[in-house]
């Protein structure tokens, strides 16, 4: 007899399994013209404008040492749950990036009770208990590497950050924090395609506007409808902006010029507004 495709071809998904997302929704242009200036005026315009407030705890209540005025801080404010984690039940803090040097919210997280990782691919060792840190010998990037390549090229220190999560065995990060150097486009994208934001309560990123970002292409005002895209993907995700921090003295670059007197860095903080750990 003839054979019945329907049995024979694509097995049916079960209700539970995650589609596999291949590309963001890009958002609609801001104006008619696609013009830089009307992109970048509504880029700029949402990451500089919180959209929740933010109000620590009033004195006497301080979990954490640092000051809240530096360019990297997490969101305390008792109706978000970092705050009762830090007393309650263990909260586990990611920290992804270069910026050795620092790592002052780092060390007063993991002062304060919480478990701390550091991804520095530049650790001698694999493995380094620091204090109240950990350090792995680990980069962070938007796709694992090929394994036909990864044994020379990256020594098998890069990985996606589902992989980490996976290996690692955790299911949930209270705090994401990232300078990923022009790589946090991607990355961003890779967190919001392969749904990896469900698990973290709170992200702090570091956004470098001086140029487009790795592997990201098009013209001007393409690369910055991509960027607002991601961003309004994040908001999708039901994360919203706390926190924006921009250094004075950093230079006004925007695309390789001087664009509304745009800042080439700007820190971030979004809370996830859904977030139940
Ligand atoms: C550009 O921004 C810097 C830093 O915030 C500020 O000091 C300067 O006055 C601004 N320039 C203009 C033309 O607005």
């Amino acid at each position: 007899g003839s054979e019945d495709p329907s049995t024979t071809c694509c097995p049916h998904r079960g209700p539970h399994k995650k589609t596999t997302r291949w590309h963001i929704d890009l958002e609609p242009w801001a104006g008619e013209t696609h013009s830089l200036e009307d992109e970048a005026r509504r880029f700029l315009n949402y990451i500089t404008t919180p959209q929740v407030s933010c109000v620590p705890p009033a004195s006497g209540g301080a979990v954490l040492e640092t000051s809240q005025e530096g360019p990297w801080a997490v969101c305390l404010d008792s109706k978000y749950s970092l705050a009762h984690k830090i007393h309650s039940k263990p909260c586990r803090v990611y920290s992804l990036g270069l910026g050795v040097a620092e790592r002052v919210l780092e060390r007063s997280l993991g002062g304060a009770g919480c478990e701390v990782h550091c991804f520095d691919p530049s650790l001698r060792q694999p493995h380094l208990q620091q204090g109240d840190m950990w350090l792995h010998k680990l980069s962070v990037d938007w796709r694992d590497p090929n394994p036909a390549i990864s044994a020379q090229r990256h020594h098998g220190n890069t990985k996606k950050l589902a992989t980490i999560l996976n290996d690692f065995g955790h299911r949930q990060l209270d705090v994401l924090k990232a300078d990923m150097e022009s790589a946090e486009w991607k990355i961003l994208e890779n967190l919001i395609l392969e749904g990896v934001l469900d698990s973290v309560g709170q992200l702090l990123l570091e956004l470098h506007l001086h140029w487009a970002g790795f592997e990201v292409g098009g013209d001007d005002p393409s690369v910055v409808r991509y960027w607002f895209s991601l961003l309004k993907e994040l908001e999708r995700a039901h994360f919203r902006l706390f926190r924006s921090y921009s250094d004075p003295a950093k230079p006004r670059l925007f695309l390789h010029k001087n664009v509304l007197n745009a800042s080439s860095a700007y820190t971030l903080g979004w809370v996830n507004t859904q977030w139940r750990h």
